[in-house]
């Protein structure tokens, strides 16, 4: 039988509406979340992601700035900019896009936000509330892909969780928020061996590696949830995931596409952040 396709663009428009109402709320009260992006150089895949932050602020009617710094800031500059939007009312959200060239150090700068205002969830201190089970700003990829899983009406709690890449932006905190429900989480990297054989294990399988079609249908559980983070451009322009979408289709349970899965989810994320961080920064 054919996978349920998990349909992220349609709940990351229901997502976004609920934030929409959320905000016009905050807004009668005279609260105003905004978010600030800071993009350094011209890597187009950035800019491409920028556009869309910026859009999704838009439509939802959260103020927002974008900051295009050339390839040659410095990074006493950029943490010079982070420092002075950390002390901004206006700002509630300040969000660095990755990667950054190579001649800055993104922890240090990540390290400078104030982590109220951390929307991407990757400060220190972020991460540490994370680990420890403590409410703060969740990885907004990891984040968007539990409601997905909820979406998919599997249970997360005593399902067999298989978690490929071990990023700080997606696998170790997409690790911690399922064992978090209860989940027994196996996280798998480019060293793990027969890797097949763990993936076939899992009744909820999330990748994220960058490697496309990496999952065929053999590594798979039938009747699994699979969740694509891949985004992988092939030599003939087709962007397709980590998942063999084809054939892994005919097995799985639930899958999601690439696009139209994970990436809208993210933004949707972000901006539920945004408004949590203004929140945060209120208190
Ligand atoms: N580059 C790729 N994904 C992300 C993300 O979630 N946040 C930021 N800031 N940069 C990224």
């Amino acid at each position: 039988m054919a996978a349920q396709i998990i349909d992220g663009k349609a709940l990351a428009a229901k997502i976004r509406d609920e934030i929409k109402r959320e905000v016009q709320e905050l807004n009668t009260d005279g609260i105003y979340p905004g978010l600030a992006v800071i993009l350094v150089g011209e890597d187009p895949a950035s800019q491409i992601y920028v556009r869309n932050k910026h859009r999704a602020c838009q439509g939802l009617g959260i103020k927002s700035w974008q900051y295009n710094l050339p390839a040659t800031t410095s990074q006493q500059e950029l943490v010079d900019l982070v420092k002075s939007l950390n002390t901004k009312a206006e700002v509630s959200g300040i969000l660095v896009q990755l990667p950054l060239p190579p001649h800055l150090n993104a922890e240090a700068v990540i390290e400078t936000i104030r982590p109220e205002k951390d929307v991407d969830g990757f400060h220190p201190v972020n991460q540490g509330r994370l680990l420890a089970g403590l409410p703060g700003l969740v990885p907004c990829t990891p984040a968007g892909i539990m409601e997905l899983i909820k979406e998919s009406g599997v249970r997360v709690e005593g399902s067999e969780c298989v978690v490929v890449g071990r990023s700080n932006i997606v696998g170790k905190p997409q690790a911690l928020l399922l064992l978090q429900q209860n989940g027994t989480v196996t996280v798998c990297h480019s060293r793990t061996k027969n890797l097949g054989e763990v993936t076939k294990r899992a009744d909820i399988l999330v990748v994220a590696v960058g490697k496309a079609r990496l999952i065929t249908k053999e590594m798979v559980k039938p009747g699994a949830v699979v969740i694509d983070v891949g985004t992988n451009r092939l030599p003939d322009g087709k962007l397709v995931g980590d998942v063999d979408f084809a054939t892994v289709s005919q097995v799985a349970g639930a899958i999601t596409p690439v696009p139209g899965g994970v990436g809208p989810m993210t933004i949707a994320m972000l901006m539920k952040n945004t408004v949590e961080a203004t929140r945060l920064v209120m208190r």
